[in-house]
């Protein structure tokens, strides 16, 4: 059984589908490995690396992947016309794909994942289940990117985060307001905590209250009866009222004034970003605050960010980096390739040594968008 890696060709990408220690552990379940030369080059992983690690290295893509099982990826392979290569023409039919796929933002490709007879797997779609965790991708790079605004914002900014008494002077500490407290929005508490900002968070989601102050951080959220149910059964946010919106834009206007540093990660899956940061509230920012928002390449939460730019505008730094996690491609592809470890394990049987989908699963129920040329995932059915 072949599991094939392809290097990733789309722009910005810097992660890589393996690692040299999973490589060794896919191999430990009866896989043979190959991996498109200079795959790892961007995540500081020389091809070196991994053919000590047991891993073919495969000269070309189509060498990679001619006649695996599985091909692992980071993001969706490209079609012909998006790029230098067909990638999805190069995959076996027959084989499993395993990547983030975006299946809410390119629905088009689920219908040619079946013509091209893939077994596409969208690791995005992971339930929030425990014996799902070590798989959830969001997870892995949510907490790196939240990790990654903070220091973003920090460069940008032109004063220091922690509070200093020295002989000349005191330097007043940053105060940062986080908005959206998932994984992303927590991490970037703690991070901010750490250089010593003073720090406050605001979500629409109660649970998020308490890890907030867990974090040593102010929670500051519109506490109606809506709030009191905006977290969906799978942990996630709900889309919120005209309403509820009025009242939280009203609440973030006076709390925004006062802060240096803004970092916006609030998303709703398979929708827009919630517009948190409106224009008259960048107005109101003192000159040299920073926002940095991680939900711009969902369409972003403040509509003044710009995607892969930094900006100013009103006075205000907007920083709309494009894929966040892959600015910390060392980190980003080890816990990825882990993440897809921990999922490719549970395709193969321990006795064959084969592929073996299990496909009542509720983990791969989850994120399977194909099977045997048809696209059958409940969520992404053509209307
Ligand atoms: P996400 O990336 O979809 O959204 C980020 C945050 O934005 C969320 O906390 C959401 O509530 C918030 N948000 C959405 N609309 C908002 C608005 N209008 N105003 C303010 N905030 C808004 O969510 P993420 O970070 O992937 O996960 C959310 C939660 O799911 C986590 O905090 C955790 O409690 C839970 N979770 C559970 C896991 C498990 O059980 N295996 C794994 C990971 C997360």
């Amino acid at each position: 059984m072949k599991i094939g890696i392809l290097k990733e060709r789309r722009a910005h990408e810097r992660r890589c589908a393996a690692t040299p220690e999973t490589v060794k552990k896919l191999i430990g379940l009866g896989a043979e490995v190959a991996i498109e030369a200079g795959a790892g080059i961007a995540a500081s992983i020389p091809d070196a690396a991994f053919a000590a690690a047991g891993a073919t290295i495969a000269g070309n893509a189509a060498a990679a992947v001619g006649g695996a099982a599985i091909v692992l990826k980071v993001q969706r392979p490209l079609r012909a016309g998006e790029g230098e290569l067909d990638e999805l023409a190069l995959i076996p039919r027959g084989a499993t794909l395993v990547a983030i796929l975006n299946p809410h933002g390119a629905k088009e490709q689920i219908p040619a994942y079946a013509g091209a007879g893939v077994d596409a797997m969208a690791m995005e779609l992971v339930p929030r289940i425990t014996r799902a965790q070590s798989m959830d991708v969001l997870s892995s790079q949510a907490n790196l990117a939240g990790y990654k605004a903070v220091i973003d914002a920090a460069a940008e900014y032109a004063r220091a985060f922690p509070m200093m008494m020295t002989a000349a002077g005191t330097v007043a500490p940053a105060r940062v307001l986080v908005m959206g407290a998932g994984v992303a929005g927590l991490q970037a508490i703690a991070t901010a905590r750490r250089l010593g900002a003073i720090v406050s968070a605001t979500d629409v989601r109660p649970a998020s209250k308490e890890q907030v102050k867990s974090l040593g951080a102010t929670s500051v959220a519109v506490e109606d009866e809506e709030f009191k149910q905006a977290e969906t059964a799978a942990g996630y946010a709900k889309p919120m009222s005209e309403a509820y919106q009025a009242k939280q834009a009203a609440l973030i206007a006076e709390t925004i004034k006062k802060q240096d540093i803004v970092i916006t990660t609030a998303l709703i899956p398979g929708r827009a970003a919630p517009v948190l940061v409106t224009e008259e509230m960048v107005k109101s920012m003192k000159p040299g605050s920073v926002i940095v928002d991680l939900a711009v390449e969902q369409g972003g939460n403040c509509p003044l960010s710009e995607l892969g730019k930094v900006v100013e505008k009103h006075g205000v730094k907007l920083v709309g980096h494009a894929n966040v996690p892959s600015r910390l491609a060392a980190d980003s592809t080890a816990l990825y390739a882990k993440n897809l470890l921990n999922f490719v394990t549970l395709l193969i049987d321990k006795e064959s040594k084969q592929l073996k989908i299990n496909w009542e699963d509720e983990i791969v129920k989850g994120v399977a968008l194909t099977k045997g040329g048809q696209s059958i995932h409940p969520a992404f059915q053509a209307q």
